[in-house]
């Protein structure tokens, strides 16, 4: 018989896991504590911007017209308990307030509503980013919690997945982590991926701390990237040289390799920045916080970028904002995502904001979101709604869209034709032929 998978927490993640699953061929159950994101996930609605997931939804939640009906969703942790062989935790596991540690309550309450209601010896996979140590403590908190007759036992799973791309990477991972304490976790994670492994996924056996920490410092490694590059645009800039050339050039040693240099206001978003935080604190826990105060850096040169970007506004508008008008182009913290968290086009946004200019965002999806979480700013329906009037605009996320634009008609509209790229993604000379005064960061200014 076909193995049952529960899938707990319905975010990015476990909405593109219970999904992905279902079309590997498993029955699957998504459950979320939150009723209204059930509902819509049981009408094939995605609560949020992912591509491609709506489509994979619709091909196999249960009542959809020609669905397989492998997957269901519930908000009840009886039927979960239940229903799986294998339960995955995918809730997520923010930054605490005012402190750099995670907050775990998510991935304990998800642990202690399931475990007592187990109805068989599941497997329990945690997928969330947690600090090394953890799957550890919540193995032995399972077994304290699981009823008497029944043997649970708990492997760690580590997701990759970036956002934006989260159906191709869950499909496809570039590789699959597992770490377990017994051969039949890994035997049964072993049939669980069996279609990406034969089509060359690599499945990688470890321990529960180094399946831990393979999460954490990949995406140390990534915001490093990220740092490195941005550090090398502030010398760019002192210097007059091109980081963009640079990245090019330093990108074509194999070892190094070109993706994730791209300079620019920095990284945002609900993972890297929080992860390389609760990474440091986890190690001061541990007494090795010293292997890691580089991460402080990386974190310092990552949140200077968006200062840098204001000072640039700044100067490019005649050194103060007050009666100006500032256009915004993106909100999001990455394209094709409605994602805002920490994303640094809104830090920049709201900055500028504050210093006295009128501040007009557009985004291609994350308006909503942009506007709940700052109201104060102006929102138009189009780049060219929110460039009318503007003495600067500002190029803060990277969309296609944003690639394509007009740059003659967008000179139209502008009181000032002045587009500042905090992206190193349009092209200087096609927005300079237009008669912009072009400035991207870590770039000769003409
Ligand atoms: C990241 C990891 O890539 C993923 O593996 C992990 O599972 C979750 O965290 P995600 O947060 O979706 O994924 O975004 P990612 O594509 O990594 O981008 C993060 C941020 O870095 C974005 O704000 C992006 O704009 C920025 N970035 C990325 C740069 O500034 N320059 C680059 O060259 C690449």
């Amino acid at each position: 018989m076909a193995l049952k998978i529960t899938v707990i927490g319905t975010g990015y993640l476990g909405a593109t896991h219970a999904a992905a699953m279902a079309e590997l061929g498993f029955e699957v159950l998504g459950l979320d504590v939150v009723p209204a994101k059930i509902e819509m996930l049981a009408a094939a609605k995605v609560p949020m911007y992912e591509p491609g997931l709506e489509e994979l939804l619709r091909r196999h939640v249960a009542g959809i017209e020609g669905s397989t009906g492998r997957l269901r969703f519930t908000t009840s942790y009886e039927e979960a308990g239940e229903f799986g062989d294998i339960h995955f935790i995918c809730v997520n596991t923010p930054q605490k307030r005012g402190e750099y540690a995670c907050d775990m309550s998510y991935v304990d309450a998800a642990l202690e509503s399931l475990a007592p209601r187990l109805r068989s010896s599941a497997l329990v996979v945690g997928k969330s980013t947690v600090p090394v140590g953890s799957a550890a403590r919540l193995a032995a908190r399972l077994a304290e919690l699981a009823p008497a007759d029944v043997e649970p036992e708990l492997a760690w799973n580590p997701e990759f997945l970036r956002e934006g791309f989260a159906v191709q990477d869950t499909l496809h991972p570039d590789r699959i982590v597992v770490g377990v304490a017994s051969e039949r976790a890994e035997k049964l994670l072993r049939e669980i991926y069996a279609r990406p492994v034969s089509e060359g996924s690599p499945f990688v056996v470890t321990d529960y701390p180094t399946a831990e920490l393979v999460k954490t410092a990949a995406n140390s490694f990534l915001a490093t990237k990220i740092s490195f590059i941005n550090a090398m645009a502030e010398v760019c800039e002192a210097a007059d040289g091109d980081v963009a050339k640079l990245a090019e050039a330093i990108g074509y040693d194999e070892r190094i390799g070109r993706k994730f240099l791209r300079a620019g206001i920095g990284f945002g978003g609900g993972c890297l920045p929080k992860d390389i935080r609760a990474f440091m604190a986890r190690a001061g826990e541990l007494g090795a916080d010293q292997a890691l105060t580089f991460l402080r850096e990386v974190d310092s040169i990552n949140m200077r970028r968006r200062v840098h970007m204001v000072d640039l506004a700044r100067g490019a508008v005649g050194g103060s904002f007050l009666g100006k008008r500032v256009a915004v182009l993106g909100a999001t913290f990455k394209p094709d995502s409605d994602d805002v968290r920490d994303s640094p086009a809104l830090n920049v946004a709201g900055q500028i904001h504050l210093q006295g200019a009128q501040v007009t965002v557009y985004d291609p999806k994350g308006m909503e979101n942009a506007r709940a979480l700052f109201p104060t700013l102006g929102y138009a329906p189009s780049a060219l709604e929110a460039a009318a009037g503007a003495h600067a605009v500002l190029h803060l996320t990277e969309w296609r869209e944003f690639r394509e634009l007009d740059a003659a008609a967008l000179g139209e509209v502008v009181a000032d034709r002045r587009m500042l790229d905090g992206r190193n993604a349009l092209d200087p000379e096609r927005w300079r032929e237009a008669g912009w005064e072009f400035r991207a960061m870590g770039r000769p200014r003409a």
